[in-house]
């Protein structure tokens, strides 16, 4: 790697980032059933119908990983929190094995000398909410808020910071619009209802936090930098109405209490009632924002019922997930994001990766690809700064090759390779390659 930490500001932090269904083993434990558990159950929409129910076992293995993560040198360490392990029916009862696990976690980051960066919800809706609409219905937003408030009020005294919601376009659009997520629904309605019943949610969770005394909360969205696929008016109109969905929503919402027109032009018919009065409880205040950035997309102009939007293939080579790649979008996000929204707010880049295929050879892993891809977008963070935009850590996701949702395990992410018969971690050379940038 070329990039070490000295290069970085004092006080810039190195993390990883892992979700708990993605990992964990969901069967174990007392966990309820999540929306997960039966999208994979359901044929045709994941790879093989792999689930989370074993995954890789981190409920158990949880304090080698983390020595793993110790270890390398690593600052932080971003991990989620289950909702149905926590509470099996999404409300009211509550698992005990469930808190005392997360309670556990904790202690074994904090006597690793890891900071917590907790979030909340990254995908696994409890099954028993979901039967009442889940993310359609506006109460999803006290039913989270309570949960928050049983699972912070056991480990919230030693989280470093927390986040309520993971990439809240995946969790909406992705999972309502185009069906590729559980729940696996393509309807416009439930989608304008769950892009903002999600940042009501967030914004519910963020109160219930601050009444507890808590610290050092934030938002994590997800972000691709959407352009045109040719100089037509078409395309142009085409990538910003792509922009306006994915990227601006979110965070137009969170900071600027309104929601981008090029979106509302689809949206605003299928919203749920009274929704403009909600954006004081969307706004509460944040202390840091989040970016996960992998990728761009090239659009074009589709023929069909808004948005009418196409993505086409382009030219830069591609990761296993078949995402070009481009750290120059990371770069425009940073500055954009405090331009436009943010200002001087701490950002941090709370995921970037990639998968590649990743095969042990004589106990190695040689993933020199993901070290370039690091150290490109690396480079795109000090560009950022050196512009003066406060970004203060990065994250790459992920510790461990786990469960890439729809699509199984076959797209590995993971500094660790991780084999899924026997469950045996190999560090690969690209946790062998940061391990020697953080100590540097
Ligand atoms: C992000 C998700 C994470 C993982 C990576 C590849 O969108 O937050 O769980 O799937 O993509």
């Amino acid at each position: 790697m070329r990039h070490k930490r000295s290069d970085f500001p004092e006080g810039f932090l190195f993390g990883t980032a892992t979700s708990s269904y993605q990992i964990e083993g969901h069967a174990q434990g007392g966990a309820g059933r999540s929306i997960w558990d039966d999208f994979a159950a359901t044929p045709g929409n994941v790879v093989r119908a792999e689930s989370g129910a074993r995954a890789c076992d981190h409920y158990t293995r949880y304090e080698a990983d983390l020595d793993l993560v110790a270890a390398a040198g690593f600052d932080c360490y971003r991990f989620s929190l289950s909702w149905a392990r926590v509470l099996p029916e999404g409300r009211g009862a509550v698992n005990t094995e469930g808190l005392d696990f997360y309670d556990r976690l904790t202690d074994a980051m904090l006597e690793r000398g890891l900071k917590p960066a907790a979030t909340l919800y990254h995908w696994e809706l409890p099954s028993a909410l979901q039967d009442m609409g889940g993310w359609r219905n506006r109460d999803i937003a006290s039913w989270f808020a309570d949960y928050s408030q049983v699972i912070m009020e056991r480990i919230g005294d030693r989280m470093w910071s927390v986040a309520p919601i993971n990439e809240p376009w995946c969790v909406a659009w992705l999972s309502h619009f185009m069906g590729l997520h559980a729940p696996g629904v393509r309807d416009i309605r439930a989608a304008a209802r769950a892009m903002h019943h999600v940042l009501l949610a967030h914004g519910r969770a963020i109160e219930v936090m601050r009444a507890l005394g808590m610290a050092n909360l934030g938002a994590v969205v997800n972000m691709e930098w959407a352009m045109p696929a040719d100089d037509t008016p078409e395309a142009a109109q085409a990538a910003a109405r792509y922009d306006a969905i994915y990227n601006r929503w979110f965070l137009s919402g969170l900071f600027k209490g309104a929601y981008p027109a090029l979106a509302l032009e689809g949206l605003e018919p299928h919203m749920p009632k009274g929704w403009q009065n909600d954006f004081p409880t969307i706004q509460a205040p944040l202390d840091w924002c989040g970016l996960n950035y992998y990728t761009r997309k090239l659009l074009a102009a589709d023929a069909g019922p808004w948005p009418a939007v196409r993505e086409v293939e382009g030219p830069l080579p591609k990761t296993l997930m078949d995402w070009e790649i481009f750290p120059e979008g990371l770069y425009q996000f940073l500055k954009r994001t405090a331009s436009e929204y943010t200002g001087d707010l701490p950002l941090y880049v709370t995921e970037n990766g990639m998968a590649s295929r990743d095969v042990l050879q004589d106990g190695h892993v040689y993933d020199e690809g993901r070290v370039a891809y690091i150290d490109n977008h690396l480079e795109a963070v000090r560009r950022a700064q050196a512009e003066g935009v406060p970004v203060d850590g990065y994250f790459v996701w992920s510790l461990l090759d786990n469960y890439e949702w729809a699509l199984g395990y076959e797209k590995r992410f993971g500094l660790v390779h991780v084999d899924f018969d026997t469950l045996v971690r190999t560090p690969k050379s690209s946790y062998h390659a940061l391990t020697a940038a953080l100590k540097a």
